[in-house]
């Protein structure tokens, strides 16, 4: 035994014998947008590189047939590089492709899907459609999450490969009233102890295309009340309200203790086609929303609703894709973990007066069998599960209950070519996968693919 372990760390470890510089050239670009060469026998990944890239590097860790490494010099740029317009790029970890031009990101997500349907999928034959790109390839972002580091009076994101707080006084990526938003938190935290003393993490959300800003302060402990008067005060002609959530355990997830309202009003609105949403701060709402609105208009499509149909949405979130469905259908299902989206989509239906919408909080992958033990079927499903892709207990249960038509949004190509695989082993034929870019300037990619079952509903499982 002490053997084996012995040699499954040797694959990670650098051999001393072996050399760890070189110079090679970037043949293409891997999803996570790390540029990919040749050295020693080995897929090299180097950060910030492109195709035609010729660049000195040095592994920085090894595995049995690639390794990764810093670069150390460029020695000759590809004919794609252009100069990023953040000059924080190269220190950010906020985004990864702003070397490149936007054409060639959208050139380059396009052959990411297709390459992840062939070698992960297996499924070489699915159409990819031409990606959509987004109208705003800067100032798109409508939520940011900032850091604070009170030792530098620091408030933006991690440095890359660091644990730093890199302070960022503009994100090129972000709407423009963030950076309005940070800048005041910013300067009361330099002057103000108290805050300074408590602030963690703050975050923006705008609501881009109604106009309002909701800004939570993250800390450790109290905001004591006159500084609480005060980051009001410097913050209500920007904001339409202001909440204070108060960590009480160390688990790194953003919210993990009691959210109160410090001022205004506790929920922001975003239209997003016909309907006006609620955005609170702690469930998931997409983060580019003219690309929503047009990612919602392509499910929709998808689907081809028929008034007596009914629908499955799972893994829903705030409930947005459901309420856009259900006036054009009979009823939907919706299915979430998060409880607090479930209540937030609960009272959105409330208040647009759409009735025909049922939210449950749980994981999808139990509810569906619940659903199938009690003869609850839909002729749509529409699935956006987070990155990770579904379970396969829950595509297992579609096909069990033979849903005829799918609409699989993804913003992870890697795992939707697995699920598509998946899907396509239990009888279900991907019609084509239509890519959108909802995150330019990064490696993220959203895609939504359209599934028909291919045999009906059999007479026992109907
Ligand atoms: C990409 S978001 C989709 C949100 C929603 N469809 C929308 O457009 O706003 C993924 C959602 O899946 C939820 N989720 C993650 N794992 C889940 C599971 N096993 N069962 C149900 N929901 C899950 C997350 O809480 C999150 O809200």
């Amino acid at each position: 035994m002490p053997r084996r372990r012995q040699r499954s760390r040797m694959t990670t470890d650098l051999p001393s014998v072996e050399p760890i510089e070189g110079t090679l050239e970037i043949t293409r670009l891997a999803h996570g947008g790390q540029g990919i060469g040749h050295l020693a026998g080995l897929a090299v990944f180097v950060p910030r590189t492109l195709p035609g890239d010729v660049v000195d590097v040095r592994l920085t860790e090894r595995r049995k047939r690639h390794a990764f490494a810093e670069l150390l010099a460029l020695r000759e740029a590809s004919p794609l590089r252009v100069p990023a317009p953040c000059p924080l790029y190269e220190r950010c970890g906020g985004c990864h492709l702003q070397h490149l031009g936007y054409d060639d990101q959208l050139a380059n997500k396009a052959q990411q899907v297709r390459d992840c349907l062939t070698r992960i999928g297996k499924l070489p034959e699915v159409p990819v459609l031409p990606m959509l790109a987004s109208p705003q390839p800067f100032g798109y972002r409508n939520k940011a999450l900032y850091h604070f580091d009170a030792a530098s009076n620091a408030l933006g994101l991690i440095e890359r490969g660091k644990s730093a707080v890199l302070d960022v006084p503009q994100c090129r990526i972000g709407d423009a009233r963030i950076d309005a938003v940070m800048a005041r938190v910013r300067g009361l935290a330099g002057r103000e102890r108290a805050l300074r003393r408590v602030l963690h993490q703050v975050q923006v959300q705008v609501g881009q295309r109604i106009g309002e800003v909701l800004v939570t302060v993250i800390v450790r402990g109290e905001i004591p009340a006159q500084a609480q008067h005060q980051l009001w005060e410097s913050l209500r002609d920007l904001a339409a309200g202001l909440l204070m959530h108060r960590k009480t355990t160390t688990t790194p997830a953003v919210f993990n203790g009691i959210t109160t309202r410090l001022a205004g009003s506790a929920v922001i609105h975003e239209r997003i086609g016909d309907l006006r949403f609620d955005i609170e701060p702690q469930a998931f709402f997409q983060v580019n929303s003219a690309q929503t609105e047009r990612l919602y208009g392509l499910v929709r499509a998808a689907a081809r609703l028929q008034p007596d149909d009914i629908v499955f949405d799972l893994y829903s979130g705030g409930g947005s894709i459901a309420l856009t469905l259900a006036p054009h259908c009979a009823a939907v299902h919706a299915v979430e973990i998060n409880r607090q989206a479930t209540l937030l989509a609960t009272r959105q239906a409330a208040t647009l007066g759409i009735a025909n919408c049922e939210f449950r909080t749980g994981k999808v992958e139990r509810i569906l069998y619940r659903y199938l033990a009690q003869g609850i079927r839909a002729r749509v499903a529409v699935l956006d599960p987070p990155r990770a892709g579904c379970r396969p207990q829950a595509l297992e249960a579609l096909a069990k209950m033979r849903v005829p038509r799918l609409a699989y949004v993804s913003c992870s190509p890697p795992t939707l070519a697995r699920d598509l695989r998946l899907l396509a082993d239990l009888g279900y034929r991907t019609e084509s996968v239509q890519p959108l870019d909802m995150f330019p300037q990064t490696y993220h990619v959203e895609c939504l693919a359209t599934l028909s079952h291919t045999a009906a509903p059999g007479p026992n499982e109907a």
